[in-house]
């Protein structure tokens, strides 16, 4: 029988829709419902103990939904939180990090990768250990990871492929491109926007990772190991935000890159008790 529950996936904000656009054109016919924690972003600056509650938080809402997956579209949430929230959660919770760390390993021919995150994601570790995990049997595997806060501020700005994105850039790609990394992980949310300026400044030889790309992949995988999948009825996409639904569609647009979502509500989960959950 058909399950024709949404989806639910959150993120600290609106980066999170590089992530839903990705499930969208991988299960068209799954309906969906997004919730970013845009009163409360960024994540990448936060502690572990934080970005914890904060994204039981975020499940939690989630969960009141009636979702049947969970996916934390968030690299930071992903590297803090996954296991905890796949912990307590009675459906399927799915990171981004072991799909962006697989795809990478596939696509490397010289066995160089580079991470580029939020520094909570970077700070963690999680990231570069799921790589040498994915390609341990790579002889003399190399990651170099590196945080670029400042990609955030650039992608939420519109500042996509400019003159000051593209300093920025040169300046927190060059340990990258001195290892001679030929494939770069885009391991935020924000950074597929900039994907054309890291480009410019890596060369065009190196490959960028989009790992909502990877995600939305396992998310179709697991809908039919699960025997989950929707009969692609009456399809919906619900928006949730905890800040001004209209700020929220103002900036989302190019992050869904399919036009304005609509009908955003906004909703408290901060009063969300976590408790027994830590
Ligand atoms: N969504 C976050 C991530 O993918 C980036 C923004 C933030 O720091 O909250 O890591």
């Amino acid at each position: 029988m058909a399950d024709n529950r949404p989806i639910g996936v959150f993120d600290s904000g609106i980066g999170g829709l590089t992530v839903l656009r990705e499930i969208i054109a991988a299960v068209p016919g799954e309906s969906t419902i997004y919730f970013g924690d845009d009163g409360r972003s960024p994540y990448g600056t936060k502690s572990h103990e934080t970005i914890i509650k904060y994204s039981l938080q975020d499940m939690l809402f989630l969960k009141e939904q009636d979702v049947k997956m969970i996916v934390i579209a968030c690299n930071t949430a992903s590297t803090h939180a996954y296991e905890t929230l796949a912990s307590v959660c009675d459906v399927p919770v799915v990171e981004v990090v072991v799909p962006g760390a697989r795809a990478a390993v596939e696509a490397t021919s010289n066995g160089r990768i580079g991470i580029i995150a939020t520094r909570a994601t970077i700070s963690s570790g999680v990231y570069e250990s799921a790589v040498l995990k994915a390609g341990e049997n790579i002889d003399g595997l190399k990651v170099i990871s590196q945080a670029c806060p400042l990609f955030v501020s650039l992608a939420e700005e519109g500042w996509w492929d400019n003159e000051v994105a593209y300093l920025t850039a040169c300046d927190y790609l060059k340990p990258l491109k001195e290892a001679g990394v030929d494939t770069v992980v885009l391991a935020c949310t924000h950074y597929p926007l900039l994907a054309p300026v890291i480009s410019r400044v890596m060369g065009p030889s190196v490959k960028l990772i989009n790992s909502g790309v990877a995600v939305a992949g396992v998310v179709k995988s697991i809908l039919s190991e699960n025997k989950i999948e929707s009969d692609g009825k009456d399809v919906t996409r619900s928006f949730f935000t905890s800040d001004d639904p209209k700020l929220f569609e103002q900036v989302a647009a190019p992050f869904l890159g399919r036009g304005l979502p609509s009908g955003t509500r906004r909703v408290q989960v901060d009063n969300i008790d976590v408790k027994g959950f830590l």
